[in-house]
């Protein structure tokens, strides 16, 4: 099984959206994806209503996902740790207990965008087009991710 994780700072609006997103790529059967937040902020919460929206305008449902806390033990549970931006970048790396461990966090748009080091960018305090420009970028990138992988 092939364990990928999905990181945004509240694991609310964008992490779940490409959680969703690169579920709905691979098959069941041999891949594992999850999402979780570098804060505690939102930890049992379902995601924000802007992104089950956009997720499910787009046939996607992820209102079975609950808001989770990233925690060091993701290092050992997954083979692949996905951030948004940098800020994600430096929280989870600083996190890690040896180079194993930091060898697994990439920013999820340099599948895309190969060495450029985009962000996803926080969608949190706009309205839905953010989250409909964060559905794209993530969609791209999880599709690429996808045929890497499967
Ligand atoms: P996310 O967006 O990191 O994409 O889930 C945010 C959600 C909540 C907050 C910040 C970003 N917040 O400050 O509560």
């Amino acid at each position: 099984m092939t364990k990928i994780l999905m990181v945004c700072l509240g694991n609310i609006c964008r992490s779940p959206l490409a959680h969703g997103i690169l579920e709905s790529k691979l098959p069941k059967d041999r891949f594992e994806v999850d999402s979780a937040g570098t804060s505690n902020y939102h930890i049992g919460e379902l995601p924000d209503k802007r992104s089950i929206e956009v997720a499910t305008k787009n046939g996607i449902n992820i209102t079975g996902q609950r808001g989770r806390q990233f925690q060091i033990e993701d290092f050992d549970s997954f083979d692949f740790i996905y951030v948004m931006d940098q800020s994600n970048f430096k929280d989870i790396v600083k996190l890690a207990r040896n180079d194993e461990d930091s060898a697994k966090v990439k920013l999820i748009l340099n599948e895309s965008h190969p060495n450029k080091n985009l962000e996803v960018p926080d969608p949190y305090h706009g309205g839905y087009s953010g989250f409909d420009s964060v559905y794209k970028m993530l969609d791209e990138a999880c599709t690429i991710i996808a045929k890497k992988l499967n």
